[in-house]
C-alpha cells in the first residue's frame, strides 16, 4: 500500500537492497561474524591474539619478546624484493585477551607471563585482525586489532612478582604452561618461573578500574608483588599465596567505535558521573575519609602545602592541573606519582571541577 502512495521511496529501497552488499547477509541466513566481540562477566571472552603495544616499555615490561627487523616486500609477479623497506608490525603475538563485559577487559602476556593493561568500556576491535564480516577482507599489513576503550592500568618495570624478595625478572625467562577455566569461567594462568610453578587469576577489584589478583605458588615460598607507581592493597598473605587489590595508574581513552560525545556545556552532574567512570573513587573520598589521594570533601579553598612547591590556596586551575599533570605538585603526606595524568576534552576537566567545588 505504501509503494503505491510513495513510489520513490520503494524505487529507493529496492535499488539499496541490491546493491549494498553483506548489510542483511544475517537475515538471509549466512554466517558472519562480529568484530566487536564482548563477553560478561558470568561468561568471560577469552581470546588468543595479537594485541596492540599501547606505548608499554620494550626494554623493562617486554624483555623477552623480539622486534623484527624492517625488510623489503617480495612481489610474487615480479619475482623481485621492493627497494622499499617495510617495517615490522607492532604488536604483541601470542597474548591473551579477556572481557569481562563493560567494567574490565585485560591482556595478559604468556611470553612475559604478567599483566601487560587493563581497561573499561570495551574491547578490541578485530578487524584488522579478522577481516571485514561480510568480503572476509583483512589487512597485510598492520594487522593487529585496535583497542577501545579507557585504559586504567599499564603494567611498569621489571615482573612485579618477587620470590623471597627477589623479583621473577631475575629468575630467567618464565615458560607459560597454559590456562585452565573455573566454575566460574575466569582463566586462572600457569607458569614455571626459576623451580616453582606460578598460578594468578585476574578479576574485577571491589571497586571500579581496581584489580584483584590472586597468586599462588607450588614452592610455598614468600610471594611480593612490587610494581613503580601502582598503589598494592595486599589481602592475603601466606606462604605460597597472595592475594592483592591494585589501583589505577594510567587513564588514557582509546578511539571508540562509537563516536566519542562531544560536551558541549559542562555540569557538576556531568562531572560527578566522570568521578566514578574515570575511576577517581578509586583513590578520593567525598565524606573526608583519608584514601590514597585526599578527599575531595571541602578541598575547594582550602590551604594545601607540597614536597616541593609554594603552599596555595585550592582553586580552579590548580585542580585542571592536578588531573592533567599531578606529577606538577605532589600534596604534602601523599605518594608522587601515584595518581595517572588524565588526558579528556575540556569541559570534562571543566565538569570535574564543578563537582569538585560543589563537594563540601
Ligand atoms: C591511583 C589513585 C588516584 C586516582 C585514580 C586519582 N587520584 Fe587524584 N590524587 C591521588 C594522590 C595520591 C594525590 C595527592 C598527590 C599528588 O598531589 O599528586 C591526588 C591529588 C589530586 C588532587 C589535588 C587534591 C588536593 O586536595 O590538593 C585532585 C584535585 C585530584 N587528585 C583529582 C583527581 C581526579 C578528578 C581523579 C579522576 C579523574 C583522580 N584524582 C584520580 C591519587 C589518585
Amino acid at each position: 500500500m505504501k509503494c503505491l502512495a510513495l513510489p520513490h521511496l520503494c524505487v529507493l529501497f529496492g535499488f539499496l537492497a541490491v546493491n549494498v552488499p553483506g548489510k542483511d547477509y544475517p537475515s538471509k541466513g549466512y554466517l558472519t561474524f562480529d568484530n566487536l566481540p564482548m563477553g560478561s562477566e558470568e561468561k568471560p571472552l577469552v581470546l588468543r591474539t595479537f594485541v596492540p603495544t599501547i606505548g608499554l616499555s620494550a626494554s623493562d615490561v617486554l624483555p623477552n619478546h623480539s622486534t623484527g627487523a624492517a625488510s623489503p616486500k617480495y612481489s610474487a609477479r615480479s619475482g623481485k624484493e621492493a627497494s622499499k623497506q617495510t617495517p615490522p608490525i607492532h604488536g604483541i603475538p601470542a597474548a591473551i585477551a579477556v572481557n569481562m563485559g563493560k567494567t574490565l577487559s585485560y591482556v595478559w602476556d604468556t611470553t612475559e607471563c604478567r599483566l601487560l593493561y587493563a581497561w573499561r568500556d570495551g574491547f578490541l576491535n578485530m578487524k584488522n585482525y579478522w577481516g571485514d564480516p561480510t568480503s572476509g577482507r583483512r589487512r597485510g599489513f598492520g594487522y593487529v586489532p585496535n583497542l577501545y576503550g579507557f585504559v586504567f592500568y599499564k603494567a611498569v618495570g621489571p615482573h612485579p612478582v618477587e620470590i623471597n624478595g627477589q623479583s621473577l625478572s631475575s629468575l630467567g625467562t618464565p615458560a607459560y604452561l597454559g590456562f585452565t577455566l573455573g566454575h566460574d569461567r575466569i582463566p586462572t594462568y600457569k607458569y614455571k618461573a626459576g623451580n616453582s610453578q606460578i598460578t594468578i587469576k585476574v578479576e574485577p577489584g571491589p571497586s571500579t578500574q581496581t584489580l584483584k589478583l590472586s597468586f599462588a605458588s607450588t614452592e610455598q615460598e614468600k610471594l611480593g608483588f612490587k610494581s613503580p607507581n601502582t598503589q598494592v592493597q595486599v589481602l592475603k598473605s601466606s606462604p605460597g599465596l597472595l592475594h592483592l587489590v591494585i589501583r589505577p595508574n594510567a587513564g588514557e581513552n582509546f578511539l571508540s567505535e562509537e563516536k566519542k560525545v562531544e560536551i558541549k556545556k559542562p555540569t557538576k552532574d556531568i562531572g560527578e558521573g566522570l568521578y566514578t567512570t574515570l575511576g577517581c573513587i578509586a583513590c578520593h573520598s567525598l565524606d573526608g575519609g583519608k584514601n590514597h589521594g585526599p578527599t575531595l570533601k571541602g578541598s575547594y579553598g582550602a590551604k594545601r602545602e607540597f614536597q616541593q612547591a609554594e603552599p596555595l590556596v585550592v582553586d580552579e586551575d590548580y585542580i585542571r592541573e592536578s588531573i592533567e599533570k599531578p606529577m606538577a605538585k605532589t600534596v604534602k603526606g601523599y605518594t608522587s606519582g601515584m595518581m595517572p595524568p588524565y588526558q579528556l576534552q575540556k569541559a570534562e576537566y571543566d565538569s570535574l571541577i564543578l563537582f569538585i567545588k560543589s563537594v563540601r
